[in-house]
């Protein structure tokens, strides 16, 4: 399905639209909706409200938000951090029912010329489930590279919850040069 819509800084008024909107992508049912999310791997909520105020607060990170020009509803989310010269992105979640249009390809495209052109950087990384071969498979098709390092998912997520039968969760860290 093709889509009209604009990209444009999150703003405080998002934030529960932007929370919705990554719970339903992520975990909940809604999710398989979509052609990839972790409903299978992992349940409880992916982030708060809270933590998303925290994120807009911070310097150096920057949300992104996709707007349906037909009815202003926020269908798209991604979300790049900073930390010295790791640049990640993350928090990337577009409406289940309108996944597979090219919504997240032009957000994933929104962030590499941002981190390049604002913050100047010439790489930007960013992690995925193993187990998500679907997901992998398209990050390189994006031009990401297995960088080779490896992360136990649970230590770097103590709280999150494995759904029965999930057990030795590893994320791989992927990279593209810009
Ligand atoms: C990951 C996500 C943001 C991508 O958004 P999207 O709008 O679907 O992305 P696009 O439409 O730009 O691209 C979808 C890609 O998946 C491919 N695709 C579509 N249906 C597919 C399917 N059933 N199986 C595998 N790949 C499929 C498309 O071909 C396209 O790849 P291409 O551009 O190389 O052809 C979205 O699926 C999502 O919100 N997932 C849930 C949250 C999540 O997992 N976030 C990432 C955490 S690391």
């Amino acid at each position: 399905m093709s889509i009209s819509f604009v990209i444009r800084d999150a703003q405080s008024k998002d934030i529960s639209a932007i929370e919705n909107l990554i719970e339903a992508g992520y975990r909940k049912d809604e999710a398989r909706l979509g052609w990839t999310h972790e409903t299978d791997i992992l349940s409880g909520d992916r982030l708060s409200e809270g933590e998303i105020a925290k994120t807009l607060d911070d310097v150096n990170s920057k949300m992104f938000v996709a707007i349906d020009n037909s009815n202003e509803n926020l269908i798209g989310v991604i979300c790049v951090s900073k930390d010295n010269d790791w640049i990640e992105f993350g928090k990337f979640s577009v409406k289940p029912n309108l996944q597979g249009g090219g919504i997240g390809r032009r957000l994933i495209n929104h962030v590499e010329n941002f981190v390049s052109k604002v913050w100047g950087e010439k790489k930007l990384k960013l992690s995925v489930i193993s187990k998500r071969k679907e997901l992998v498979e398209f990050y390189l098709r994006c031009g990401f590279k297995d960088t080779g390092q490896r992360i136990d998912f649970v230590k770097v997520h103590p709280y999150v919850i494995l759904k029965d039968g999930v057990e030795n969760l590893e994320v791989i860290i992927m990279e593209k040069n810009l």
